[in-house]
């Protein structure tokens, strides 16, 4: 079949794989290729083991694979062979040298940028879809125009909003889609075929332009204040605790200002997920580089709240379990960050169960998706350590429950055959 239009994606992730899928989707006469240099997710993505747990892929995986929607590890041949570049890989936070632990690390977006110059024969369209900070376009746009040749690259930016466990109706039905160009004619060319895309299944008015410093920059202030959200009501809840005031009901309460809104309200054990703290260091960063150490520490204080409601939660169940965790089995129900994901990356239960194991307590890990990271981040921690996916096995004996994820599944669950089976005086800690 001749396709009318060539997209490839560098980056098989979580933003990656999703986000093409769905244009593929949405686009059958488009072909559509995801790259990645970790061949085992490539194979993952060609099997009918996903990478990933998150609902409704499959069922576009299943109608596009193999359609319009590739996934490979030829990576060299694919810049050659497509029109419409979209990069998609990690930038963590960086962990060495300058602005370590604050900074994004942006070793493997260079590398892509001078992979695409190295391996393109005709001119192209390189949108930036991985979270940036802001003028990073300017540095691809160096690193591409430097061979001085007849080929043409013209760099945009398209953030991706999707969250994940919701990530096929965000993309579906997005409440925007950002793009950012340069107000140039190549410019203004290039972001018209983007948004020929995007209308496929998307209402013009939600698809959004504007310059690209503006665009790498709203993904970042949107992740910041979804994040600060979060750190507000749970400083608050830290309060409620003191007073006998409820942060469920002083949530609900603030909550229907139709100006403040009730979304992002709830109160547990703080925000985890690959990208808040990312983002917002970066952010904090970004200001402290351009002098505005007020602002950074505004926001810096957002990831401090987020720790301190994590260290106020083993405090509160020392200082109910008599000052003592030592030699007691302790179950910890969800690991994944969030509900509906297999994600582990960042979530508070990391931070939990270490700190849990540093106080000699033993304990069972049950999850529903997350098994295997849960495993993989635990790894190499002295102390005990079992993985139960069963509830009411892995919290059978135990002298203390802890909900960590919001998980459909334990909103059902028979919390008093539960603490028939538990070791009396039986706690539960509920951090969300
Ligand atoms: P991820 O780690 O799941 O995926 C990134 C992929 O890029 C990895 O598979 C990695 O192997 C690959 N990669 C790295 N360098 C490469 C190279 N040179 N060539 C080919 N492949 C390469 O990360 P993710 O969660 O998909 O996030 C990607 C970006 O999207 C980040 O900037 C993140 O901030 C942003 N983002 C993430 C989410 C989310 O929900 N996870 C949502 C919006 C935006
Ligand atoms: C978040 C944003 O919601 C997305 O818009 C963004 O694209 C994405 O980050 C990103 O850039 O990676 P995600 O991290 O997948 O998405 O999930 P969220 O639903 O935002 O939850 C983040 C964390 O905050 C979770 O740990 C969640 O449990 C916590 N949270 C959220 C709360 O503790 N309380 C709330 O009220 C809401």
């Amino acid at each position: 079949m001749k396709f009318k239009k060539k997209i490839l994606c560098i980056g098989a992730g979580y933003v990656g794989g999703p986000s093409m899928a769905m244009i593929a989707f949405k686009c059958p006469d488009y072909r559509v290729t995801v790259v990645d240099t970790n061949p085992e997710r490539i194979d993952a993505w060609n099997s009918s083991q996903l990478p990933f747990y998150e609902p409704g892929l499959d069922n576009v995986i299943k109608k596009t694979r193999g359609k319009n929607l590739f996934f490979s590890k030829d990576i060299d041949n694919q810049i050659k062979e497509n029109d419409i570049i979209f990069v998609c890989v990690n930038t963590p936070t960086k962990n060495y040298g300058a602005g370590a632990h604050m900074a994004a690390d942006l070793q493997y977006w260079e590398k892509t940028a001078r992979q695409i110059l190295k391996h393109s024969q005709s001119s192209k369209i390189v949108i930036e879809k991985c979270t940036l900070p802001v003028k990073t376009a300017l540095a691809m746009e160096k690193i591409l125009s430097s061979s001085k040749g007849k080929i043409k690259f013209e760099v945009l930016s398209n953030p991706e909003f999707m969250a994940e466990g919701t990530a096929i109706s965000d993309l579906e039905n997005p409440d925007r889609v950002l793009l950012g160009s340069h107000e140039t004619k190549s410019g203004l060319q290039a972001r018209a075929q983007l948004i020929e895309i995007y209308t496929r299944w998307i209402p013009s008015d939600r698809i959004i332009t504007s310059n690209i410093w503006s665009s790498e920059l709203s993904k970042l202030v949107a992740n910041a204040f979804l994040a600060q959200r979060v750190s507000s009501i749970n400083s608050i809840s830290a309060l409620c605790e003191k007073t006998d005031a409820d942060i469920t009901e002083v949530a609900k309460a603030v909550g229907m200002d139709v100006r403040i809104g009730n979304k992002f309200l709830n109160a547990g054990i703080g925000f985890g997920g690959s990208c808040f703290k990312k983002d917002i260091l970066n952010l904090v960063y970004l200001c402290s580089y351009y002098g505005l150490h007020e602002v950074a520490s505004y926001w810096e204080s957002v990831v401090k709240i987020n720790e301190f409601q994590q260290q106020r939660f083993i405090a509160g169940m020392l200082n109910s379990m008599f000052q003592t965790l030592a030699g007691k089995k302790i179950c910890i129900l969800g690991f994944a960050f969030k509900a509906d994901t297999s994600d582990t990356r960042e979530s508070p239960a990391i931070y939990i169960a270490q700190k849990l194991l540093a106080e000699q307590a033993e304990i069972v890990i049950s999850d529903p998706r997350a098994l295997k990271n849960a495993a993989v981040d635990l790894a190499g921690i002295k102390g005990e350590i079992k993985y139960i996916e069963d509830p009411y096995l892995a919290t059978a004996g135990c002298h203390a429950v802890v909900v960590l994820t919001d998980w459909n599944l334990y909103r059902s669950l028979d919390f008093k055959k539960i603490y028939r089976s538990m070791v009396k005086p039986a706690f539960i800690f509920y951090g969300r």
